[in-house]
């Protein structure tokens, strides 16, 4: 689908336009299910998900408009989809489950197939829809749910960024007050409870390990402008680092970013808020120890791209990835650039070195991105191929922002959709 060409960076040096965050626009489409009125979504990304699932959506009956900077989705009548294709290519699509159910009663969802980065069951999910009244039952590859949901209480094993934005939206329709043990507190959960207050749902709590939803008849339509992506912000950061760059991310909230900022300034970058964004610069002169936690932990999207910085920066860096079981596949491609980095289960350590240019070939969404940056600071030519597509699942112009600010990067095949 796409090839890049990356060669030795300069420092880079300027502004990037911070994007607005996949992961808070995408649990933003589907709650528009639990409405009749339109949603419309200011600024949405250019993003191949973020058009798979507007198809998704559309597949349950709703209807999407696209303006320049607006998504528009209205869903009237909606229904279960019967074709399943897109709901097996991407498992953000299990987000339509708890709308659907909540408004009719009735959801079949594809079971999402695994990804490179592991099995990501969606259990939580279905326990909890339980937990709430719903009969479950797995057939054929699909998961159907059916029953008028009750209020009641649910408790997350693991705080599920994805079980706690399908319960949440679930639970503004329906009757009582449900309660929500040990949620996610990622920004985008927190994001999605207020884009939903702002459609007349009454939650409180998200952001914090308990949420509570008071369900109400009918929500209305909203526009709503999510938060700026954090990840893309974290990958720039990490670019400025292995540059030695000074960068001003523009939108980007240092909140957000809290574990990765602290993380580089440990290894001797600078980071300052300002008023239009964050600013990192310097470079990356000492070795890290990073752990991948729930937020607001140091987040797992950020892993593969931190170690690049780690590869490039002298002694010995550690990483355990808590989250998934196989999200260190970037790792052997790294190895064919020339870094020392020895995978342990979930535990890899890096002899931080000089990294040369290779044909490398991307893996998943954020491993593709690394590999971007890895060509920054390799000796020699860097091709990254992306067959499957995944850099633009997640980064919207991602070799024109960093061109922007002198990084002799171009995409030599595959023109993004
Ligand atoms: C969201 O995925 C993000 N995606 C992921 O970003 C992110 O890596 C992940 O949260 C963790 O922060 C979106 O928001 C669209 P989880 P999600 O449910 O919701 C296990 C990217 O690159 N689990 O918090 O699927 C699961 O296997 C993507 O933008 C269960 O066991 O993540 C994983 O090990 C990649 N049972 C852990 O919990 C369940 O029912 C965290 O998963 C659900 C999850």
């Amino acid at each position: 689908m796409a090839t890049f060409e990356v060669n030795p960076s300069p420092p880079l040096v300027g502004e990037i336009e911070i994007g607005t965050a996949k992961n808070a626009v995408l649990p933003i489409i589907a709650a528009a299910l639990l409405t009749e009125e339109p949603v419309c979504v200011l600024r949405p990304p250019q993003l191949s998900d973020v058009r798979l699932l507007c198809k998704v959506v559309e597949s349950c009956g709703g209807r999407v408009h696209s303006a320049p900077d607006k998504l528009y989705i209205e869903a009237r009548q909606i229904l279960s989809p019967t074709v399943e294709d897109a709901m097996r290519r991407m498992r953000a699509s299990v987000l339509v489950m708890g709308p659907l159910l909540a408004r009719t009663g009735h959801a079949r969802v594809a079971l999402p197939g695994g990804c490179a980065i592991g099995q990501r069951p969606i259990d939580l999910h279905l326990k909890g829809m339980a937990a709430l009244g719903a009969q479950v039952s797995v057939q054929q590859g699909s998961v159907e749910l059916k029953g008028r949901l009750r209020g009641g209480a649910v408790y997350l094993d693991t705080p599920s960024v994805g079980a706690t934005e399908n319960l949440m939206m679930a639970a503004t329709l329906i009757r009582g007050e449900t309660r929500i043990e040990n949620a996610a507190k990622e920004p985008e959960v927190l994001d999605l409870a207020n884009c939903l207050l702002g459609m007349g749902a009454r939650i409180s709590g998200a952001g914090s390990g308990t949420i509570l939803i008071e369900g109400v008849d009918a929500l209305h339509g909203a526009d709503y402008q999510p938060i700026p992506d954090r990840v893309e912000a974290g990958t720039m950061a990490c670019a400025a680092a292995l540059t030695g760059g000074n960068l001003l991310l523009r939108g980007a909230r240092a909140e957000h970013l809290r574990a990765l900022l602290f993380k580089l300034q440990e290894m001797g970058l600078r980071a300052t808020e300002t008023p239009g964004g964050l600013r990192v610069r310097g470079r990356a002169r000492r070795p890290v120890e990073v752990r991948t936690m729930a937020y607001p932990g140091f987040p797992t999207d950020l892993q593969a791209p931190m170690m690049v910085v780690a590869c490039a920066t002298p002694g010995t860096s550690v990483f355990l990835e808590t989250i998934f079981e196989n999200r260190y596949m970037h790792a052997a491609e790294l190895r064919r650039m020339g870094a020392n980095i020895r995978v342990e289960n979930r535990v890899a350590v890096v002899e931080g070195g000089a990294l040369s240019g290779a044909r490398v070939q991307s893996t998943d969404l954020r491993a593709g991105a690394a590999l971007l940056l890895a060509g920054l600071c390799a000796q020699g030519v860097t091709t990254v191929e992306d067959p499957q597509g995944h850099i633009e699942r997640g980064y919207e112009a991602i070799e024109e922002k960093l061109r922007a600010v002198g990084a002799p990067i171009a995409r030599i095949e595959g023109a993004s959709e």
